[in-house]
């Protein structure tokens, strides 16, 4: 019995994908949003002990930017969001859920996404956050992927918005020149335009969380004068170990990814990874054999800003390049938890 079941499940979902009417999600709405403030190495010269030559060799950053004092995660968040609702068409009427990826809250609860929710009067808008540190973005579109293709909801909002200022020691030269602030969204839905969402693939491994942290603030270390003291509310990091885990999690994660695709490396045509650092991106395309001029990089320009640094280059990217039809993206992310991430995105006709 339970063979004969089986069997005609298998039938039956070769019938309805070959037929065209599997559900599948595509992106058709971006946008991203920068605080107007720039902190160069130059300026970090004079905070810390470091030099330009330090940073630009080891790094490849040069500049990165800071929100305003009375700016906050929800409101790079909304800017974004405001944006990707323009380019997708859509009112906020129109947004059954919103999902924000941060390691930066307004607060522990209630989640970002209910205050963005809240200011885009988008009152009928399901509103949750997601924690996956710099891999966030990824992690939060593969939930809009499962409620489109699920039929679950029609138009999902995506945010990953930072203010990683708030978190970092402006005395750790280790730290204080790798990260800076900033917001991207998008709107995933099932209208075929945009970009299709083909295929995500995601990982994690917890083993390996203490190399890269926030050590108080949760329930293991509340917040005390001690905590304050010994800068446990500032970001530490391991940062070889974490070097080394990034290129080898990210490069696994894109192989899986092509291999659940059925597709192989020389049909990517755009490689967007997350903006760590301009070595890992560099050692990632030398792995994957793809043109220097196919790689997107906005490292020098804003540093790590963790969840929203994926999007942003692929915002950018979208604007600034010409993308066709059928040409595939390989996005590709790693942080902390450590957790990872791939996913490619094909060019559909019409839309962004
Ligand atoms: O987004 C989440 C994922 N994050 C990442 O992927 C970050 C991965 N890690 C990295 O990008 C690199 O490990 C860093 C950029 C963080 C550091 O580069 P590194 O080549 O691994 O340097 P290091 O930490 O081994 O430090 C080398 C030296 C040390 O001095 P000694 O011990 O050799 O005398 C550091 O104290 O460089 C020193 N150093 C600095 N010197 C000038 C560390 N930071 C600085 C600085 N300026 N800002």
């Amino acid at each position: 019995m339970s063979i004969k079941l089986s069997f005609a499940k298998v039938v039956l979902s070769y019938v309805f994908e070959g037929s065209g009417l599997k559900k599948k999600a595509y992106i058709i709405g971006m946008g991203s949003y920068l605080p107007e403030r720039v902190l160069t190495n130059q300026d970090l010269e004079k905070m810390v002990e470091t030099s330009d030559e330090w940073i630009v060799s080891r790094t490849g950053m040069r500049e990165r930017r800071l929100a305003r004092e009375d700016e906050f995660t929800s409101d790079m968040g909304l800017a974004a969001a405001k944006k990707a609702l323009k380019s997708a068409g859509k009112m906020a009427s129109e947004i059954d859920v919103i999902i924000v990826t941060t390691l930066t809250p307004d607060y522990l609860f209630p989640s970002t996404a209910a205050l963005i929710q809240c200011a885009l009067g988008a009152q009928q808008a399901a509103a949750f956050d997601v924690q996956a540190a710099c891999t966030g973005f990824l992690y939060g579109l593969s939930i809009a992927k499962g409620y489109i293709e699920s039929g679950m909801y029609k138009n999902v909002l995506v945010i990953a918005s930072e203010k990683l200022s708030s978190i970092v020691n402006y005395r750790d030269r280790g730290t204080c020149v790798l990260f800076g602030d900033g917001a991207a969204a998008c709107v995933v839905s099932g209208e075929a335009k945009g970009y299709l969402i083909k295929e995500i693939c995601l990982g994690a491994d917890g083993e390996l969380a203490e190399f890269l942290m926030l050590p108080a603030g949760g329930c293991r270390r509340p917040a005390s004068h001690e905590t304050v003291e010994q800068g446990l509310h500032y970001i530490s990091m391991s940062g070889k170990e974490v070097f080394k885990h990034a290129v080898r999690r990210m490069e696994n994660a894109a192989k899986e990814c092509l291999e659940k695709a059925s597709m192989k490396e020389e049909e990517i045509d755009w490689l967007v990874p997350h903006q760590a650092n301009e070595r890992i991106i560099d050692a990632l395309a030398k792995r994957f054999g793809i043109a220097e001029e196919k790689v997107f990089k906005t490292v020098a320009k804003y540093g790590n800003t963790s969840a929203s640094s994926l999007p942003i280059a692929l915002d950018e990217l979208i604007c600034e390049r010409e993308i066709k039809p059928g040409e595939n993206m390989m996005l590709l992310a790693f942080g902390a938890g450590f957790a990872w991430g791939a996913s490619i995105l094909t060019k559909s006709e019409g839309g962004l």
